[in-house]
């Protein structure tokens, strides 16, 4: 995720991300289900201004000022379904063609995940795809995420650096070693650094 100032998740359902990312000043949880909003509103009243009404609504009367996120998580295409009729609130694909063009027209970052399908393939083209294997109830099923951005320089929470469990391991020890060299370092040594570090980046 790149830094942000307003996160704002469309389609909360069991808000995996929102309870996962590091908090923006501002974030904004929406879903149509009372009984997902009503749960948030209960065990996690902290974490966002929830709303419980259609995404689409939501996002067409939301001011935007442009450093804002958007992540939607919709309901997955019937196409790409092993069971049939998962959710309380459903999409057929003129809700998931309504909502991918309002995605489309944001005047801000916004990323859009779904299994792998042509609807959003071909409504989604030109914006920055990555592909990774999720675990599902049904077995290892590949996962798209699109983002109308390409992949950021810096990114809003530190934390899950990396692409793989390998390289975020790598990653996690090499600050480890670098973190105790700094504090092992005399005061005016570190000081030193500091004003290096703050100069030149
Ligand atoms: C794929 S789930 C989201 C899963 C979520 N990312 C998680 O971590 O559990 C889709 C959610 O969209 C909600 N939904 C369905 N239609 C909606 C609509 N028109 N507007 C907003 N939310 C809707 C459903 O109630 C469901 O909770």
């Amino acid at each position: 995720m790149p830094p942000h100032r307003v996160y704002i998740e469309s389609h909360l359902g069991g808000g995996a991300i929102l309870r996962s990312k590091k908090p923006a000043p501002i974030s904004y949880a929406i879903d149509a289900d009372p009984r997902v909003i009503g749960n948030f509103r209960q065990n996690h009243s902290s974490l966002a201004e929830y709303q419980e009404m259609d995404a689409v609504e939501f996002l067409k009367a939301y001011q935007f000022s442009g450093d804002e996120l958007v992540y939607s998580d919709p309901p997955y295409p019937k196409s790409t379904r092993l069971k049939q009729k998962i959710y309380r609130c459903e999409y057929e694909d003129a809700d998931h063609e309504e909502l991918l063009e309002t995605l489309i027209s944001l005047p801000c970052q916004v990323m859009v995940s779904s299994y792998e399908n042509t609807l959003y393939s071909s409504m989604l083209k030109g914006w920055n795809e990555v592909k990774f294997p999720n675990k599902t109830q049904t077995g290892i099923r590949i996962e798209s995420l699109w983002t109308n951005y390409p992949k950021p320089k810096e990114v809003h929470d530190t934390r899950y650096l990396g692409g793989t469990f390998r390289e975020r391991q790598t990653i996690r020890r090499k600050q480890e070693r670098l973190r105790n060299k700094i504090s092992a370092l005399p005061t005016y040594e570190r000081q030193a650094l500091f004003e290096w570090i703050s100069e030149a980046y």
